[in-house]
């Protein structure tokens, strides 16, 4: 897909990941549409250096905890000249549970942000777009059985699969890809060595960064023969 001019929905992109995609795709030549749930003022500054790209930079709060959220962020976001033609589902949570540990609430609240909102904007962008991509961001523990974030790996299994069955369902019109990465930044608060002391053996022996991230997202937009496929931005890991 040629980039210039076409327009990018991502979610949760104000901050960390999020952000690194929104630059990427702004530097590509993209119009954004950046949402965010309390990122406020990030969300307006990196929209205020978007536009210095001489790019469309657009930001809308949504809490995607509800199927009305959903429709309305999308809504919103497709109110742009020319429409969307690109969703990128970034917005995550992750919380240290284990099945033992979790409610039927704390399964929820992982699974609306992380599958079930990622699902319905899924379902929304198809109806609205002749065209598009689409891109989830999973997490290399997709691969895994890690027992200490139980219903964020569930939630990410659950979006990894959804990835295929969309992309099946989509095409030809839509193409649907994952990006996985590894361990890239500490949650909120936390130091680099965080992610050193927890991350285990990397195979290619490097963090992997933010931007790597979004050059991958960005392959995946501009290749035109891959859909339902997952690159894993790792070095490596998930292969352990
Ligand atoms: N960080 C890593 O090392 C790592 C590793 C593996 C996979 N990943 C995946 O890569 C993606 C980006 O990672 P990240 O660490 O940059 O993400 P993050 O900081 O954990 O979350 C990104 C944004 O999601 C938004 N969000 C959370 N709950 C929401 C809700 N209920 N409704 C709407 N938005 C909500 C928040 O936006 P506001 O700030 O505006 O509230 C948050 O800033 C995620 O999908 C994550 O699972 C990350």
């Amino acid at each position: 897909m040629n980039l210039q001019g076409k327009t990018a929905l991502v979610t949760g992109g104000a901050v960390r990941i999020g952000a690194a995609i929104c630059r990427a795709l702004a530097g590509a030549g993209m119009n954004v549409v950046i949402h965010y749930r309390s990122s406020a003022a990030e969300a307006e500054r990196l929209a205020e250096e978007l536009g210095k790209l001489d790019v469309g930079a657009l930001i809308v709060q949504a809490d995607l905890v509800s199927e009305e959220a959903c429709r309305k962020l999308l809504e919103e976001a497709s109110s742009v000249s020319g429409g969307l033609q690109v969703l990128v589902n970034n917005a995550s949570v992750f919380h240290k549970q284990s099945i033992g540990q979790a409610t039927a609430g704390h399964l929820l609240d992982e699974f609306w942000p992380n599958f079930l909102a990622p699902v319905l904007l899924m379902r929304g962008f198809a109806e609205r777009c002749r065209e598009g991509k689409i891109v989830n961001l999973l997490d290399r523990r997709i691969e895994g059985h890690d027992i200490h974030c139980a219903p964020y790996v569930l939630s990410k299994k659950a979006l990894a699969e959804a990835t295929k069955l969309a992309a099946l369902e989509f095409a030809p019109s839509i193409a649907v890809n994952g990006v996985a990465p590894g361990a890239i930044l500490p949650p909120p608060g936390k130091g680099q060595d965080y992610i050193r002391d927890r991350a285990g053996p990397v195979p290619l022996q490097r963090q992997c960064t933010p931007e790597e991230v979004a050059e991958t997202v960005l392959f995946l937009l501009h290749n035109d023969s891959v859909t339902g496929q997952i690159l894993f931005v790792d070095g490596g890991q998930n292969l352990l």
